[in-house]
């Protein structure tokens, strides 16, 4: 049996955006444009994953009247999903983006709270799951009342069954999971120095970061830097990738792109160079749309052709 790429949203959202020209607070306002989606970060990977054509199922918690909206908006759009019911209702997300300034307000709720039993119910769920799965995707806050420590669980996990594990999260869980090895993770510029506790402005700085999460047992580190790109390294070979300048409409969304493109040209084995050159210009793509993962194949295509690649010097250390 082939296996499929396993995408995991503990907390999964309605998504809803907001158009708003020069938007402030303590005013009314009625909104240009609106538009709600099946949000979470694991659920954007899925999306980008399936308008790429290549196989994925989707995880986590689900409940009430929101969780109810999430599933019949990925039965639209034809995401693949197993996700374990829970008693309370699912999140709302918003997004306001002012359409003069670009600037960008979100207003993210907790979430529910998840019981000892949703908990040991999804978990059961999810070690069925991984035994089908070639790579997993573990992105996105923790949901409420779940441990720290959890994701760092489902890591050792995939390690044990050498399910090939994509980690990106925040907050506590983060730096307990790394110590776990998952095998990638992709934080952004400001999670990166937060993790190593320092300013990575210069290459040289960025270079010893990637080292820093090498000696973790992390084998590939991709650090994204919104328009700028990203540096990738898989401890052998660094690559800087940059995109072409846009006229971004909302960066929300761009990282799950951005690991989307990754492990689908993995799954179909492109070398380390292309995949992140995919990477790179699904994340772009992303960038064009005010829904998170709603990439267009064709424009993800254009982008890719106009990524620009180089290769870096490793530290004189290796
Ligand atoms: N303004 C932009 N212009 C062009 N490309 C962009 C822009 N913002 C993001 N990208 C693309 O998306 C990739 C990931 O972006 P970014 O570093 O913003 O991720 P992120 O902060 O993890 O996003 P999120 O967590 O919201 O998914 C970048 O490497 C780049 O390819
Ligand atoms: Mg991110």
């Amino acid at each position: 049996m082939k296996k499929t790429i396993v995408t995991v949203t503990l907390n999964p959202a309605v998504d809803k955006t907001v158009l708003i020209t020069n938007f402030k607070a303590g005013r009314d306002f009625r909104e240009e444009k609106i538009s709600i989606t099946a949000g979470g970060k694991g659920i954007n990977v899925s999306r980008v994953l399936t308008v790429l054509g290549i196989p994925n199922l989707a995880t986590g918690l689900l409940g009430g009247v929101n969780g109810d909206y999430i599933k019949n908006q990925l039965d639209q759009e034809r995401i693949a999903h197993d996700f374990t019911r829970i008693s309370s209702n699912n999140r709302m997300s918003l997004t306001i983006i002012d359409s003069s300034t670009k600037a960008l307000t979100r207003i993210l709720e907790r979430g529910p709270k998840i019981s000892k039993t949703e908990l040991k119910a999804f978990t059961l769920n999810s070690e069925r799951l991984l035994s089908k799965a070639s790579c997993l995707v573990l992105s996105g806050r923790n949901a409420y009342g779940v441990a720290d420590s959890f994701y760092g669980e489902i890591i050792s996990r995939a390690n044990r069954l050498g399910v090939f594990t994509v980690f990106d999260t925040s907050g506590k869980p983060y730096p307990i999971g790394l110590k776990k090895k998952p095998l990638m993770i992709k934080p952004n510029l400001k999670e990166a120095e937060e993790i190593v506790g320092g300013k990575l402005t210069l290459f040289f700085q960025i270079k010893k970061a990637l080292d820093h999460f090498h000696n973790l047992g992390i084998s590939t580190v991709a650090i994204t830097m919104g328009s700028r790109g990203a540096i990738v390294s898989n401890q052998r070979q660094i690559f800087m990738a940059t995109p072409p300048p846009i006229n971004r409409k909302s960066p929300v969304g761009c990282g799950d792109s951005f690991i989307a493109g990754f492990v689908a040209s993995m799954n179909n084995r492109d070398s380390f160079e292309n995949s992140i050159r995919l990477a790179v210009a699904c994340g772009t793509a992303n960038a064009f749309t005010i829904n998170p993962g709603d990439v267009k194949l064709q424009l993800i295509k254009k982008i890719y052709n106009k990524v620009k690649i180089r290769k870096l010097k490793k530290l004189s250390n290796g």
